[in-house]
Order: structure tokens, then sequence, then C-alpha cells
């Protein structure tokens, strides 16, 4: 039996972190969550007022920033950031902050080294390009914006978060545009990558065909 890497990269609202999440458990893998280290870092800037174009400031401060991820919640320098980093507030800067290359050098780095041991799932926008570009199993996800949008909004009530439809349309359109454009590490789909369109797909659906694709590679000879 081999241990693979899986990569999962997409848009927001496609499923992409629940699909990983469920498909780790069923495989005895770990889960990742790249995006989470960029809400982390973007709301560390937020809190300490931190000016996004002073790189020499930049590179000091990440060297001071410790991520860690227990029992499927995110860590900043020891606080329990889960919540907060899903806020609109981070929402609205995530994407500028994921665009400067010193935090992607520094965030790579880390996926990287947690990538070591194989076995695991990781899901972002640039893991099958740039962190694991010889990564086993690679998947894009994909779906209609409306879908993605009311996804989105479901997910915050049960969270007890209210946003509205067209808040969160807007913020998806703005953050598709800059990290699709961005000079380092844009979205784009891996040219090895098998493409899922979720739109029609039921969240049971896109696990098992994942798990059917990812059991054909663990199990062959
Ligand atoms: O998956 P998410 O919505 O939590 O990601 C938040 C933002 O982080 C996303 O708009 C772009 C950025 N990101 C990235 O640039 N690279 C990754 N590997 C993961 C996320």
């Amino acid at each position: 039996m081999r241990k693979i890497i899986i990569t999962l990269d997409g848009y927001s609202g496609t499923g992409k972190s629940s699909t990983a999440r469920i498909v780790s458990e069923k495989l005895g893998y770990t889960y990742i969550d790249s995006g989470a280290m960029y809400r982390a870092v973007t709301y560390h800037f937020l809190n300490e007022n931190i000016n996004l174009k002073d790189t020499q400031n930049i590179e000091r401060i990440l060297r001071n920033i410790k991520i860690k991820f227990r029992k499927g919640r995110t860590f900043l320098n020891g606080q329990d950031v889960e919540d907060v980093i899903r806020s609109m507030a981070v929402n609205q800067y995530v994407s500028q902050v994921a665009a400067i290359s010193a935090v992607r050098v520094k965030l790579v780095q880390f996926q990287r080294k947690l990538g070591e041991e194989k076995g695991v799932v990781m899901d972002g926008r640039d893991i099958g390009t740039v962190v694991f570009p010889n990564a086993d199993l690679k998947l894009f996800m994909t779906a209609d914006m409306d879908i993605r949008v009311e996804r989105r909004k479901n997910q915050l009530l049960k969270k007890g978060i209210k946003e509205s439809f067209d808040d969160i349309r807007c913020n998806f359109i703005k953050r598709d545009k800059i990290d699709t454009t961005r000079e380092d590490s844009p979205l784009m789909k891996a040219e090895d990558a098998v493409e899922i369109d979720t739109t029609d797909l039921s969240l049971n659906d896109q696990v098992n065909n994942i798990v059917k694709l990812a059991e054909n590679l663990i199990y062959e000879n």
C-alpha cells in the first residue's frame, strides 16, 4: 500500500474544503487547508495594521508567525483563530495578501514540509501547480457562481453568520479575479489535474469519486 499526495485546487464555494476533509478521513490521511494559512496571515496583518507594500517589514513579521493545526482548528502564535479567519474583513483582504511573494514563499515552504510524510490531502489554489507539482492525484474543482454563493451563504448561516447573497457574490468575483491574475502562482488547473464541475454533484458523490481515484493509486502495484 502506497501513501500518496492528493491536491484539490479550485474556486471558493465549490466544496473543496469539505470534500478534502471527508476524503482525508476516509483514507486515514491528514487534511491540510492551505487557505487557512493565508487567512491567518491576513488576520495578523489586519490586526497589526501592516502596510502591504512594505516588503521588508512583512518579511520580518513573517519570521515570527507560527501557524499550527490542531483538531481541525487553526492556531496563530498559540491563539485559536479558526472562526475569525472566516470573517468578511479577512475575506476582503486575503487575496491581496496572498498575492505578496514573500507571503507565498513562507507558506509554500511550510506546506511542503507538512507534505513530506505523504498521506496528505491539501486544498488551495496552487497546490497541484506549484507546491506539489509531482502529486499523485490532482483535482481541480469548479462550479456555477450562483451555486458557489448559495453554498457559502448556507455554510456561514450554520455558523450563525449572516451575509447577503450579493456581498458574498461580489467578494467571490473580486477574489477570483485577483487569484487568477496575480503574477506569483495564479490559480489555474494543472495540466494533469482531473477537473470536477460540482454544480450538480452532491458532496457524497464528489467524495466517492475522489476516494475511488485515490484507492486505485494507493493499491496499485
Ligand atoms: O480556500 P480559501 O477561500 O480559504 O482561500 C482564501 C484565499 O487564500 C484565496 O482567495 C486565495 C488564497 N489562497 C492562495 O492564494 N493559495 C492557496 N494555496 C490557498 C489560498
